[in-house]
């Protein structure tokens, strides 16, 4: 079934005592001010995740994710963190394939392929980004771009393990630049990723797909962006670092 969803995505950011902060603020605006169905992922650091349980209260409209995962179970990975683990302290969606992922860590399609499967084994949910370069989308297929990580991460699962995916259409020249796409520009490819999701798993599926906008979306922009038929939320960046003006985004998803 789609879902509202505004998933904060706090990338490196914040000290334990700033991170600390931060939740409790926010948790506690969404208490007092949200009252639609709309569903607030939060995603700190991994290094908080553990310690921001407290803060979530479960069956709220609050869930936690993490920002990353291995795409083993266990093993001889000095440094990196598992679907298990983050099983095992309550988190419950995973964002995968970040654009900034793939550029400074080399992710791949099939890598991360390899990621959403294991993330589903382990009982949570897959936030998969997708997203095409500037250069792309001034000179190139950037349409055809994007179906294709869909189809190389995501097409190899059953309609029923696909079912339980969020996709965020994150265009790589709106992240964190402050050019945020246009309303257009992200219906448009939200259209374009639910029929690519149609002829490969049937309409019922596609329609029911819940498919996230990401690149410099904010306070400002949030009410335009969600009133698109095929944008469902948001995964956002800068602007969920700060308090209210993440409760005006989540506000404009109720
Ligand atoms: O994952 C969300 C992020 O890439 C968007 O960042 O700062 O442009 O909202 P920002």
């Amino acid at each position: 079934m789609r879902k509202k969803i505004v998933a904060g995505n706090w990338k490196m950011n914040k000290t334990f005592e700033e991170a600390k902060a931060l939740l409790s603020e926010v948790v506690n605006m969404i208490s007092d001010e949200v009252t639609g169905d709309v569903e607030v992922v939060l995603c700190p650091p991994a290094l908080y995740l553990a310690a921001s349980r407290q803060y979530i209260t479960s069956g709220g409209k609050v869930s936690l994710g993490a920002q990353n995962c291995h795409e083993k179970a266990s093993g001889a990975y000095t440094g990196e963190i598992s679907a298990p683990m983050l099983q095992s302290i309550g988190v419950d969606y995973v964002i995968l394939g970040h654009s900034e992922r793939r550029q400074y860590f080399g992710e791949t399609n099939a890598l991360l392929a390899e990621k959403v499967n294991i993330v589903l084994e382990n009982g949570l949910t897959p936030i998969f980004c997708c997203g095409e370069s500037r250069d792309l989308r001034e000179n190139g297929d950037y349409i055809g771009f994007v179906k294709d990580q869909v189809t190389e991460s995501l097409f190899h699962l059953s309609a029923e393990s696909f079912a339980k995916i969020v996709i965020a259409y994150e265009p790589i020249w709106a992240i964190g630049t402050g050019l945020t796409a246009s309303s257009a520009q992200a219906q448009d490819m939200h259209f374009e990723l639910r029929q690519h999701i149609a002829s490969q798993y049937g309409d019922a599926i596609a329609q029911d797909i819940t498919i996230l906008y990401g690149g410099s979306a904010n306070e400002k922009n949030a009410a335009e962006l969600f009133a698109q038929p095929d944008v469902d939320g948001g995964l956002i960046g800068g602007a969920s670092l700060k308090s209210r003006e993440f409760l005006t985004v989540v506000k404009a998803r109720q």
